[in-house]
């Protein structure tokens, strides 16, 4: 399905470059040369993205986009700005235009600004109705960021506007919730992903070895450094460095982070000569970083220093709408990994997974799923197999448990494992961790056969 894109401006050479441009890329373009038939056209032609020009001669484009942005709400907009309009150009973004563009335009910079937005786009999966959507995972980027709601599409924002300057950024939010996808869609969203993202997790790395990996170490340092060693960050070069879990780092390296963050350089440990880096810092935390400088266990000036661009991310309870997209795109990611059939949703289950609260957030959301898959025969999951499954045992009551003989037991538990990885025996003995000749007799003991 093609995109469409409405552009709108009043210099008849733009909307023919813009034509052509967007043609080449397989988009469907609208023109219309003022303000008033471009609002009239989006209504009814309910384009994806709108190219719009902040001069126009019958309408100040910021009331143009305004107008869009109420009668339209799906659409993107890009503006169209002059160098010297800087304060316009920023109302714009402050009134929910994606990103701008200088005029003349710049083939590479629209096209960069294009690969932004086609990367949020198609993070919004097809409709349910579409047939492609039941597809498995084939050349989907499970990197990809799912989510419509309104709160999704701030963080998407965000991200496309701060991945393309150098600051440092704080990803905060509760478990589960994105953060490391975050990080990630920042980094390869810059002109520099093709350099190193490297990877901090201050939680699980010893206290001790944060300070030498982080900055490396000079020979002769400490006892075991038989030779110089870069660390993380030298390493990382222009790419992007990113602390996750920032809240653990211990207080004695939120000081050496905080100089480096200040400074652009640092020395290895051991050594005299100050190293510059241009690193970009992306952290995260699922900790009340605030609440911890009030105790003392952050310090409050790295917090400001990392905060310059924050980005919350919201709970999955904030955002229900997007569980349906999210859940199909999650068991096929889910079938991808396992080689279980792909599985899809009634209604009813949807509005069973609407209804609860994940407080583990899309994590959560993810291992119910792989739980339903695992323990689920049907292809299209109903609300009571899909309740059942995400409530296991809790919600059986006794009594409908009948006691069944061992045998039976298994019986129904290899079937079970035979149906989910489609009769491969290799994938079902090594789930089951049984030998195949085992599982050949056990298959002919029972007697089971594809339709048992
Ligand atoms: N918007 C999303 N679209 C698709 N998958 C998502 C989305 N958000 C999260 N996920 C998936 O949910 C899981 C958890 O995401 P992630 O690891 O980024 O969370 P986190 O906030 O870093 O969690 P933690 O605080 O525990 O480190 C991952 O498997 C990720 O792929
Ligand atoms: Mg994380």
């Amino acid at each position: 399905m093609a995109y469409i894109v409405l552009v709108i401006d009043d210099q008849p050479s733009i909307l023919q470059s813009m034509e052509v441009f967007f043609q080449l890329r397989s988009w469907k373009v609208h023109t219309a040369p003022d303000g008033k038939k471009g609002i009239s056209l989006a209504r009814r032609v309910q384009p994806d993205l709108v190219v719009l020009d902040i001069r126009l001669p019958d309408m100040d484009g910021l009331e143009v986009l305004k107008e869009l942005r109420s009668r339209v709400p799906n659409a993107e907009v890009i503006m169209i700005t002059a160098h010297q309009d800087m304060e316009s150009t920023i109302k714009a973004i402050k009134a929910g235009a994606f990103d701008y563009l200088h005029k003349p335009i710049d083939i590479d910079e629209m096209d960069s600004v294009l690969k932004r937005l086609r990367a949020m786009m198609s993070a919004a999966p097809v409709a349910a109705d579409d047939e492609s959507a039941n597809q498995p995972l084939g050349g989907l980027d499970t990197l990809h960021l799912i989510g419509k709601s309104k709160a999704m599409k701030e963080v998407f924002k965000k991200i496309a506007l701060a991945s393309g300057a150098r600051v440092t950024m704080l990803v905060q939010g509760e478990s589960g919730t994105g953060k490391d996808m975050v990080a990630q869609a920042i980094h390869r969203n810059s002109p520099w992903n093709n350099k190193p993202f490297t990877v901090m997790d201050c939680s699980t790395l010893a206290p001790s070895l944060v300070e030498s990996e982080l900055f490396g170490y000079e020979k002769g340092a400490f006892t075991g450094a038989d030779r110089t060693r870069a660390g993380r960050i030298e390493l990382t070069g222009d790419g992007t460095v990113f602390f996750d879990e920032i809240g653990e780092l211990p207080l004695h390296l939120q000081s050496r982070l905080l100089r480096f963050l200040q400074e652009g350089q640092f020395v290895r440990v051991g050594g005299v000569a100050p190293i510059q880096s241009n690193a970009r810092i992306i952290a995260a935390t699922n900790r009340d970083l605030l609440a911890m400088v009030a105790e003392g266990t952050f310090r409050e000036d790295l917090y400001f220093r990392l905060k310059v661009v924050t980005i919350h991310m919201p709970p999955l309870r904030d955002r229900r709408s997007d569980i349906p997209d999210l859940a199909r795109f999650l068991l096929e990611k889910i079938a991808a990994r396992t080689a279980l059939r792909p599985r899809m949703l009634s209604e009813g289950a949807i509005g069973e997974l609407m209804k609860r609260d994940w407080p583990g957030n899309v994590r959560e959301l993810e291992n119910s799923l792989t739980r339903a898959a695992l323990m689920t025969k049907s292809t299209v999951l109903s609300e009571e197999e899909l309740a059942a499954a995400l409530d296991g045992d809790r919600y059986q009551p006794a009594t409908e448990r009948s006691v069944k003989s061992l045998a039976d037991a298994e019986r129904d538990h290899i079937l079970f494992a035979l149906e989910s990885y489609e009769w491969s025996l290799g994938k079902t003995c090594q789930a089951l961790q049984i030998s195949r000749p085992t599982l050949r007799a056990k298959i002919r003991t029972y007697g089971l056969g594809k339709n048992s």
